[in-house]
């Protein structure tokens, strides 16, 4: 059998594979007993900053469900640990930010530095990761896209829709502007450098873009995306993962990402045709899935691989992370699953 990481290299250049590579968002934390002992012991933040302890948090998912692909057990928040901006991670809210950015001043004073002097620990826990798997599991390294980072930064936590940060988008472009440019210099900073510590592959966490109108998207989020992914792309591919945006597809594949992973609202299919053929897709059970029983988590998977019909270029995911209460066994059998529904065809030349 191939190892998992030429498999989901192979889907991610649209090449035939010997099966669906597979891997869930939020595999590393969350449902598995093994990460909840360690949590019983160490907060978040003194897991994900110690480097041994955050490999084999990461090397879990691929030891315990079988998945081929490890996720850097790191938030998207770490970034802003070099910036000078104090947050905390509250159980059962998420991050919060002591002093929400939304002044010229505050903006002005947020510091670029290097992603080694932000997040000394991130580098050798990549480093270890790839050791420790070797080509068994492809790793992925990942941040968060420029607009959801800032989402917290405006807002100050997590939000439903986010109306301080609309507001700020209209009231004062300009200022947006500088914060997103900003941003975006620090996530590549950050990603580039897990790229050259190993990383496989980078995926962008948009999570909270779909609260935004399309306009305002193209006009001034889409730019910046598109910088960024065009730093990162001629060192590793690119996926882009959104969620509630698929009024926004098109315009995130003008960006440039190599694929797009995509929520459970629209089916795959669909999805695929709106981002184009040339671009890879990932997802997209809903992660409610994992909740049921088996035969109707078995359907809902089934149901999500007929729609791909052995193409090329299809990364198995859940549409978002997995959720807390889910039963590792249910998705240690859904990996298996995707694993036997066998191989992709060979590539068609994208027209
Ligand atoms: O869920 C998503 O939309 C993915 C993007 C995202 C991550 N962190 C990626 C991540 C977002 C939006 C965050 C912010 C964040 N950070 C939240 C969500 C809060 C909200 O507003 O909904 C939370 C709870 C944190 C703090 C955090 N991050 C914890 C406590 C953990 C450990 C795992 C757990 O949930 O117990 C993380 C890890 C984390 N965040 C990973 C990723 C990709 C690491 C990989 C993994 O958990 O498998």
């Amino acid at each position: 059998m191939t190892a998992g990481a030429e498999r989901f290299l192979a889907a991610a250049r649209h090449q035939a594979a010997d099966a669906t590579p597979v891997w869930f968002m939020r595999q590393a934390g969350r449902s598995l007993p093994q990460y909840r002992a360690l949590r019983e012991r160490f907060g978040f933040l003194e897991l994900a900053t110690n480097s041994d302890l955050s490999v084999d948090v990461t090397c879990l998912p691929v030891e315990v469900l079988g998945v081929d692909a490890a996720v850097v057990f790191a938030d998207i928040m770490l970034p802003l640990q070099g910036m000078g901006v104090d947050f905390e991670i509250r159980e059962n809210v998420g991050p919060v930010i002591a002093q929400p950015i939304r002044s010229e001043r505050q903006v002005r004073e947020l510091r670029v530095v290097e992603a080694e002097e932000a997040t000394p620990y991130l580098f050798p826990a990549i480093r270890g990761t790839r050791e420790r798997l070797g080509r068994r599991a492809a790793v992925v390294g990942f941040g968060a896209a420029p607009f959801t980072l800032a989402c917290y930064l405006v807002e100050g936590q997590g939000s439903r829709d986010y109306p301080h940060v609309r507001s700020l988008i209209r009231s004062d472009p300009q200022l947006w502007d500088r914060l997103l440019t900003t941003l975006t210099e620090v996530l590549a900073r950050y990603l580039i450098a897990q790229a050259k510590a190993g990383a496989d592959v980078v995926q962008l966490f948009d999570s909270w873009v779909g609260v935004l109108d399309r306009g305002t998207f193209v006009r001034h989020v889409a730019p910046h995306l598109q910088a960024l992914i065009e730093r990162l792309r001629p060192m590793l591919p690119v996926i882009y993962f959104s969620t509630s945006s698929g009024h926004l597809l098109s315009a995130v594949a003008a960006t440039g990402p190599d694929g797009v992973s995509v929520d459970w609202r629209l089916p795959l299919r669909e999805a695929w045709e709106i981002v184009g053929p040339q671009r890879f897709i990932q997802g997209n059970l809903d992660p409610a899935a994992v909740l049921a029983p088996w035969p109707v988590l078995e359907e809902g998977a089934r149901e999500v691989l007929q729609q791909v019909d052995h193409r090329p270029g299809h990364i198995f995911n859940l549409g978002h992370g997995v959720l807390p209460e889910s039963d590792p066994d249910q998705l240690r059998r859904l990996v298996e699953l995707v694993h036997e529904w066998g191989p992709s065809r060979d590539a068609v030349p994208a027209s």
